[in-house]
């Protein structure tokens, strides 16, 4: 994998890129870095163009001084414009990458070929989920973004994979702890500030597919099901066993089911 830097208004922002073919821009969500998606973008690779940026504030790109989902799809906007210029992308958002995908394909759906929601949701949060992230905030002030990372990233896996994979959640939680607390406060207050974005699913004249965890309490399930109802051209990979991290819990299942859904839409 290629990893190269590309200047966004002063700021470097660290992407990596692999393959030949049709590009696809992988997202990555809160508390990670592009790394996630690298085992996904090795399986693409071998028959698709794949970018994945580390999101401003996070892995080696700088924090830019406005943190909202619409200035971090401008960005991959205009990776997407540097890399491929011209050309419509599939893009997959993980979580918090999903939000951004979304407010990318409100802003520009002609740059849009198909768009995967990676355990993510085009809802908006509720009074209470903002409530718990001003929470989060405050706990993130006083006692610091590592004490809460050790007990959030491990709450994002389905606890039988949790208990039988101690080390990959470790690995995990360890590449979280990396993040600098501005980055996580920016994120917190950004993702609690989104609004509802069900008219770009309702409105989409490209494939989605919504990837779900039967066990994900981040983006709970029922919450994606029902907005596959959205689409014309809807498909879902409904994982019973799985948390919040199925590119990690699930890549056998996860990745042949993007492949799959690439290939059935014709998005090779
Ligand atoms: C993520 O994984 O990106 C976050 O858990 C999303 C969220 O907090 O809504």
């Amino acid at each position: 994998m290629h990893t190269a830097y590309f200047n966004y208004q002063g700021q470097a922002i660290r992407f990596r890129t692999l393959g030949q073919g049709k590009p696809i821009l992988l997202i990555h969500g809160f508390g990670e870095d592009g790394a996630i998606f690298e085992p996904l973008g090795e399986f693409l690779g071998t028959q698709h163009t794949v970018c994945i940026p580390d999101l401003p504030g996070s892995g080696h790109s700088h924090l830019l001084p406005v943190t909202t989902m619409e200035s971090m799809a401008e960005i991959c906007l205009a990776l997407m414009d540097q890399q491929a210029p011209g050309k419509p992308w599939v893009v997959i958002g993980h979580s918090m990458g999903g939000y951004i995908a979304l407010a990318l394909a409100d802003q520009a759906p002609n740059r849009v070929a198909g768009l995967a929601l990676f355990h993510s949701s085009a809802y908006a949060d509720s009074e209470e989920k903002k409530a718990n992230r001003q929470k989060s905030i405050d706990f993130i002030q006083n006692h610091g973004g590592g004490e809460f990372l050790k007990t959030m990233i491990p709450g994002l896996f389905a606890p039988d994979f949790r208990d039988a994979n101690p080390h990959q959640v470790e690995h995990q939680t360890q590449l979280a702890l990396a993040l600098p607390d501005t980055s996580l406060i920016a994120y917190y207050e950004a993702m609690a500030a989104r609004p509802d974005r069900t008219h770009v699913l309702r409105n989409a004249t490209w494939p989605v597919l919504f990837i779900v965890g039967g066990q994900d309490q981040a983006v709970p399930a029922a919450a994606a099901l029902e907005q596959a109802a959205l689409p014309d051209k809807a498909s879902v990979c409904l994982m019973e066993e799985v948390g919040h991290l199925g590119m990690i819990e699930a890549p056998e299942t996860s990745f042949p089911a993007i492949e799959s859904w690439l290939q059935h839409w014709s998005l090779v």
